[in-house]
């Protein structure tokens, strides 16, 4: 069994400019903000998975049918030799298309949290010796070297992840990843789909709190990554559908009036009684919607599947 490559683009130490960055500009904003990528540390990752398995996240058990019952039309459309995989996570789902994807020579996971990168590519390997496997510790959101492997290569970005990009975000993503698609290439998306406020909400509001919890986690890693004093415990985990933009947003309630220091930016910051941080959307899409945003970007909708309540969808789209 050969051992995985992996590769770091991203600074061993979180504390590096991205993180502090991100953390100034958005504590500092009206109304407050925290991007998303910051979630995932060993504790958001696994906090993830724990999410994958509540009742109320119906998200990856959808993916999971619909890739069950296609797994074989991705492989016999996209002739796939190379899969990258974009935010990759633990790539559970990831083996219904490894175990269909025959011609396969090399796996690619890309994700920000090393933690889960290695856990699911040392898991992988043990099953699939004669796969190649080069994980990429990376912000796909940046611009992405990828390592040479076989052609024709399929880019998969499942869970739904591509919703957790605001507008103007997911343009420039999709740009970019019509830019890594060679002649004969193709992206295989997972979007979820507009729906019932209530199964939504649910979805990111789930009884056991799970939820709370990992949105809570995003305090924690500024904590200890920036030395701030937040008490996760201040603030109340918020989930709400906004029916215009058609997304869940995801936010931090402060329960009182309260300060917080972030030592390692200098910077002080005050939250008002019932002050909310945003911490994430989930955007919810609909069938012309996700045709027209590939379109922009110069990627043509080949396949749309969905489950069978229609509730995500997979697409298969090509430059
Ligand atoms: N694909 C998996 C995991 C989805 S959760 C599934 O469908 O279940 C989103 C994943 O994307 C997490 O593993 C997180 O660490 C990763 N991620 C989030 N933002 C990222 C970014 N900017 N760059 C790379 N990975 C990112
Ligand atoms: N990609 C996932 C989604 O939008 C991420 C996610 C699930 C999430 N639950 C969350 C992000 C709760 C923040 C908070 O469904």
């Amino acid at each position: 069994m050969s051992p995985y490559r992996i590769t770091r683009t991203l600074p061993e130490d979180v504390t590096g400019a991205a993180l502090r960055a991100d953390v100034a500009a958005g504590l500092t904003g009206e109304p407050k903000t925290l991007p998303p990528k910051w979630f995932y540390d060993a504790r958001g990752s696994d906090l993830f998975e724990e999410i994958t398995a509540l009742p109320e996240y119906y998200p990856t058990r959808a993916e999971r049918e619909i890739l069950l019952a296609r797994a074989g039309e991705v492989a016999a459309a996209s002739g796939a030799r190379t899969l990258v995989e974009l935010g990759s996570g633990s790539s559970a789902k990831t083996r219904h298309l490894l175990d269909a994807l025959g011609g396969l020579d090399t796996y690619v996971p890309v994700d920000v949290s090393e933690s889960a990168l290695t856990g699911a590519a040392g898991q992988l390997l043990a099953e699939r010796p004669g796969l190649t496997v080069h994980a990429l510790v990376a912000d796909f959101t940046a611009p992405l070297a990828l390592p040479a492997s076989p052609g024709p290569r399929l880019v998969a970005f499942l869970g739904g992840t591509v919703g957790n990009l605001l507008p103007p975000e997911r343009a420039a993503f999709l740009a970019s990843v019509r830019a890594l698609l060679a002649p004969g290439d193709s992206l295989l998306l997972g979007t979820d789909l507009v729906k019932e406020e209530a199964t939504l909400v649910a979805a990111y509001d789930d009884a056991a709190g799970v939820t709370a919890e990992f949105n809570r986690n995003v305090l924690r890693v500024i904590n200890r990554e920036l030395g701030a004093d937040f008490d996760p415990g201040a603030f109340a985990h918020v989930a709400r559908w906004d029916r215009e933009r058609e997304w869940i947003e995801m936010r931090l309630r402060a329960r009182h009036a309260q300060t917080v220091k972030v030592t390692a930016l200098d910077l002080v910051v005050d939250f008002r009684a019932g002050e909310e941080l945003r911490t994430e959307v989930s955007a919810k899409f609909r069938r012309a919607g996700v045709r027209d945003e590939l379109a922009a970007a110069g990627l043509e909708l080949a396949e749309w599947w969905t489950d069978a309540a229609g509730r995500f969808a997979l697409s298969l789209s090509r430059a």
